[in-house]
Order: C-alpha cells, then structure tokens, then sequence
C-alpha cells in the first residue's frame, strides 16, 4: 500500500501510475474530490479527483467504503477519461461510500466562511460535513442510488433538516428538493453500472494471487486521529485505515511504502514547523509548481522535517519510502534538514510532540547538508545521481532507518529512479 508521509500532495499520483503497472488493482479507501493528483504519460496530463491513476494502465479501479463521492465530479471524470479513448469499464465502486450532497458542499463554505480568521481552509468540496453526516448515520450511500424510492425519501429527510442549518445558522440560501432530487435520479443511471461488492471483489483477487495496490489520498499529518488536528482532513488516510476503507483483514497488506517529498509543503491553515521564511519559500514553490491540483492555492513550502517523516514512519509501519521531487532542490547551494524539534521550555526532541501547544510553539533544529547544483531530471540510476543527491537520500534512510526506494527527479512516469535490491519492496 501507498501512503503519503506529510500534508498530502507528495507524489503519490505518479508512485501509483507507476507501480500500477504491475498490480490487478488499484483502490482507494479514503477521502473524496479533495484530493488531486496529476500524472503525465505518454505525454499526456491527467489530472484526477477521484479516479486512481491506475486506470490509465487499464487496472480495476476500486473506490472502497471509506471514500466520499461527489457524483458530478467522479461523472465527469468518467466522460473525460471515455472522451479520451481510456475506457472506465474496469471502475468499480462500493455500495457502501457516502455521497457528498450539495448540502455538504454549502456548509462546509458557509462554515469556513464564518469561522473567519479560525478556518481550517479546507478545499470546501463538502469532505468534513459528509464524513460527519456518516457518523451521525444520516448520510447517503451509493447503494442508495440504486434505487429511486429510498433515494427520494433518503434526500427529503435529509433536506428538511439541512435547510434549517443553511438558512437559520449560517444565512445561506436553501436547497430546492425537486432539483437535487432529479440531479441525483440522473447520477443513479450513469453510476448503476459501476456499483459493486468491493471487498469482495478484493478479497477474491487476493486468493487468486493477484497484486492489490491500496492508494491513500492526502497524508498522515491530515489524519483525523493522528494529524495536526483540528487542521485535518475528516478521515484516516494512515495505512491502518485501508483495512476498513477496503473491507480486508489488516494482516492482508504486506508492504507500506511511505510517500514523501524531498522538502514539504502544506495547503489549508495549520501549524508548520520548518515553513521556510523569506525568498526560499517563493523559490520552491515556483520551482516545485507547488499550487494545488484542487484548488488552484498556493501551497506553504518548508524544509524537509524528518521528525515528521519518524512520526509517519510509526503511525503507518512504512516499511520503504519514495522520496519525490528531489530536482526541485537542484538550485540550492545549502539544504536544511530538520532533525529535531526544540520545544518552548528548551528540551529537543526528535520524536513528534503528543501534545498540540508543544509542536505549535516548536522551533526546528537543522543541520545543513550540501546541495549538488546540477540538474538531475535527465539522470537514469541512482548510481548516476551527484555525490550529494545520494548523499540526502542516505541522509534520510539513516536517520529513518527505513530504506528509500524510489526517488523521484521530474514530473514524468519514467522520472523516477529505483534503487538496486531495494525494488522488490516497491
Ligand atoms: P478538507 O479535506 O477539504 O476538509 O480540508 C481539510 C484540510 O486538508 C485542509 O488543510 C486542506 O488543504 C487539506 N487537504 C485536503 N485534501 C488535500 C490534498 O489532497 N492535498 C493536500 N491537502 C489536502
């Protein structure tokens, strides 16, 4: 399984595309259209929200229990792909996901809208309101769609309660029954064919032998247990999590390879220990292309926080990491590294602070290593890699105790090297 080991937007898209070539399935268990992901092939951009990339591949591609749909954007995205000659037969979705209603979508910008200054910035594709509705045992599900009465009857319930949240609580305007009602009828034609026993079907190809490849959206510190919380995503991206999200036994998943980028970045609000401050920060963000795939936002960029990567490393049991983007710190003479936190009474850390106050009052502790200067995105091995590329690199895998597998160093499928020994666990 993949798992991203910071904020989100790590790479994951292209480790996916990429080791979707030798997997039977790719399925997400988690998150919705808050997540984005890029992957060029063949010299073609694709941009997804809720599609794995392996179907660029031709995999089966399984959306599982624990993902949030939004029907017009998964829609569109299946006309995209058909429009452009890559067939969705192989797309199968779990009866038992939640939709994301545009009740959700409305509150969740009516509530970023009101708490002002003490938003979360969430990418307001409804994620929080639907995830919480599913908890609440009020939301809707796939299997709903499949038939028009329970739908009805499902959505004039809901409404009647969410129209007194919009209008009452947060002055919005409320929503016309009859117009969601016949939207979400349309979505139930074009979804029927997609909709199927997910955890069965994955449960089966894994008796047959086949290769599984479990994708997470967003990242570990957006998680809702074990993320900077309140600035998280409503659900689990961690490893843990795709158990549930899948419905297979937690013994089923074999590897975890933890995606980080060779530096961080953050999107949304939140705390953000080695955020780099003044031109450096500008400097990544235009080298790395660091504005979201969502949302068009400018994402925060930082050093590389190997605290945070421990954390990850812990909390998911990643077992190799691909380290992304390494290029994009080909223009730099000095690299920081954070290596420890020190917090606000002095102490140093190199664990990360189970408390909230500790890790939001934390100053990084770095230790600078040697840039390389050269460009990169045309190197084909690890071996051919500057002395201190490889040097960052081993840098990190000594310092995780994890190896790295994979290094990304451009935007294409085939910009990413894979050490000898080490791709098995790929
Ligand atoms: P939500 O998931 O839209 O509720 O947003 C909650 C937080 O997660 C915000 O800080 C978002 O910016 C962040 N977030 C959600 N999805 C992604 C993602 O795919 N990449 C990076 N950040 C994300």
């Amino acid at each position: 399984m993949i798992v991203g080991a910071q904020w989100g937007d790590e790479g994951k898209g292209k480790v996916v595309d990429l080791l979707a070539q030798d997997s039977d399935i790719v399925a997400r268990y988690q998150g919705g259209p808050n997540a984005g992901h890029t992957v060029i092939a063949g010299g073609e951009t694709w941009k997804f929200h809720h599609m794995p990339s392996g179907i660029l591949a031709g995999k089966t591609c399984v959306l599982g229990a624990g993902v949030v749909i939004d029907p017009e954007t998964f829609i569109r995205e299946l006309d995209e792909l058909e429009e452009r000659g890559v067939s969705t037969e192989p797309v199968r979705v779990s009866g038992n996901a939640h939709l994301i209603m545009p009740w959700h979508v409305a509150i969740d910008q009516a509530s970023e809208r009101r708490l002002g200054k003490l938003k979360i910035g969430t990418t307001r594709r409804g994620i929080g309101p639907c995830y919480a509705d599913k908890a609440a045992r009020l939301g809707i599900r796939v299997q709903d769609l499949l038939d028009p009465k329970i739908l009805r009857q499902k959505i004039e319930v809901a409404l009647a309660e969410k129209n007194v949240w919009l209008e009452r609580v947060y002055g919005a305007e409320p929503l016309v029954l009859e117009e969601v009602a016949e939207g979400y009828e349309r979505y139930a034609q074009r979804l029927r064919p997609y909709v199927a026993d997910t955890s069965l079907l994955v449960d089966r190809a894994l008796r047959a032998g086949e290769s599984v490849l479990l994708e997470g959206a967003q990242g570990t510190l957006l998680d809702l247990d074990h993320g900077t919380y309140p600035f998280v995503t409503s659900s689990n991206p961690v490893a843990g999590a795709a158990a549930t999200g899948i419905g297979i036994g937690p013994n089923r998943i074999e590897a975890v390879l933890g995606v980080a980028k060779a530096y961080v970045t953050r999107v949304g609000e939140g705390p953000f220990p080695t955020e780099i401050e003044g031109p450096d920060q500008e400097r990544v963000r235009d080298l790395g292309h660091e504005f979201g795939t969502t949302t068009g936002r400018e994402r925060r960029c930082g050093w590389l926080d190997l605290v945070g990567l421990r954390y990850a490393v812990r909390v998911n049991g990643i077992t190799s990491l691909a380290l992304t983007k390494l290029d994009v710190l080909s223009a730099f003479a000095e690299l920081p590294v954070c290596v420890r936190y020190r917090l606000e009474d002095g102490r140093e850390t190199d664990e990360f602070p189970a408390h909230q106050s500790d890790f939001h009052h934390c100053r990084p502790v770095y230790e600078t290593l040697p840039g390389w200067q050269e460009p990169i995105d045309s190197v084909s091995g690890f071996d051919g890699l500057p002395a201190s590329a490889r040097g960052y690199v081993e840098f990190v895998e000594r310092e995780l105790e994890v190896d790295v597998t994979l290094v990304g160093t451009g935007a294409e499928r085939e910009r990413v090297l894979a050490r000898a020994g080490a791709a098995a666990t790929a």
